[in-house]
């Protein structure tokens, strides 16, 4: 099998920092090409030093880290630090990373990138507010058919929202630019809140990453306590759901998973239900099928195979 190549959006969060740790631990499935970060947890200088922190928690300074947009395409930016914390990455205190920010803009990497591989063999995996991707393929479409796949956590059906009753946070942040990816027309594999509000960390789970009795197991036991403490309250559930995480264990092994290709619309009119995912997961309509809308997951295999590879690191 030969590794496939990535490129990890994201707006680091505990749970982006644990999906960017799990594609740095599966070598022979994962060829990370580079990690793009985008404003939306935090603002964009808190999610790019994330992003290398984590990278430099890996031991993994070779992975070139790019700043991308600050704000979405046409609104103010909303951040959850009630969930994350100020930093983004609360729980432990940890140290300012040394590794460089490259000097490229994340969008002008995507292009290039895009441009560059092989047609058809890079797929991109965003994990924040899509506001870089969409940015992207707003200035270069030429790339949007050189795509192979987009593997994004977003949206939901069944459980609606978590950012408003009507929305999850990475589409309600950047709805215009959700639009412009859900609308491009590339295969599109989508971790809702359905799936992922079903990938739940419990006391076992966490004791799990803390017994591996390394700096990172250690590091994602932490931040898996903090990130734990706000979900539980919210929703009186055991556990946190780690939402980022079910994109690239899908990569390494879609049969955790399981969903349906149906046609999702991006909600960007509506004050009410903006970012609504409106997805026909029952077939009423004709309009066209543009999305593997996933909503089940092998929990127990999912957490263990995070362990499995997290211990590696
Ligand atoms: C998504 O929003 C962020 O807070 C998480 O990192 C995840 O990407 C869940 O709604
Ligand atoms: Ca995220």
């Amino acid at each position: 099998m030969t590794a496939r190549k990535i490129i990890i959006d994201t707006d680091p969060g505990q749970d982006d920092a644990v999906a960017i740790l799990l594609a740095l631990a599966s070598p022979e499935e994962i060829d990370l090409l580079g990690i793009t970060a985008v404003a939306g947890n935090v603002p964009l200088p808190l999610t790019e030093k994330n992003a290398r922190i984590i990278c430099e928690l890996a031991g993994r300074t070779d992975i070139k880290v790019f700043a991308g947009c600050d704000a979405p395409l046409s609104r103010p930016l909303v951040t959850a630090e009630h969930v994350h914390g100020k930093t983004g990455l609360d729980g432990p205190q940890m140290a300012d990373p040394t590794m460089p920010l490259q000097d490229q803009h994340a969008v002008d990497f995507i292009i290039q990138t895009l441009r560059d591989e092989p047609s058809g063999t890079v797929t991109l995996v965003p994990i924040g507010p899509l506001t870089n991707i969409a940015t992207a393929f707003q200035r270069a479409p030429d790339i949007i058919p050189r795509v192979q796949e987009i593997v994004l956590m977003g949206g939901a059906y069944f459980e609606v929202g978590n950012i408003t009753p009507t929305a999850e946070f990475n589409i309600y942040v950047d709805p215009e630019a959700a639009k412009i990816v859900f609308d491009a027309g590339v295969p599109l594999v989508v971790m809702s809140l359905d799936v992922t509000h079903k990938a739940l960390t419990t006391k076992a789970r966490i004791d799990a990453f803390r017994a591996m009795g390394t700096k990172v197991g250690d590091m994602v036991a932490a931040w898996t306590d903090f990130f734990e403490r706000f979900d539980m309250e919210k929703y009186g559930s055991e556990g946190a759901p780690l939402h980022d995480p079910c994109t690239v264990a899908y990569l390494i092994d879609p049969s955790l998973f399981t969903g349906r290709l149906i046609n999702v619309e991006i909600e960007t009119g509506s004050e009410l239900t903006l970012g609504m995912t409106v997805a026909d997961w029952w077939g009423i309509t004709d309009r066209p099928k543009n999305a593997l809308f996933i909503g089940d997951i092998d929990a127990e295999r999912f957490y263990k195979l995070l362990a499995e590879r997290l211990a590696r690191l």
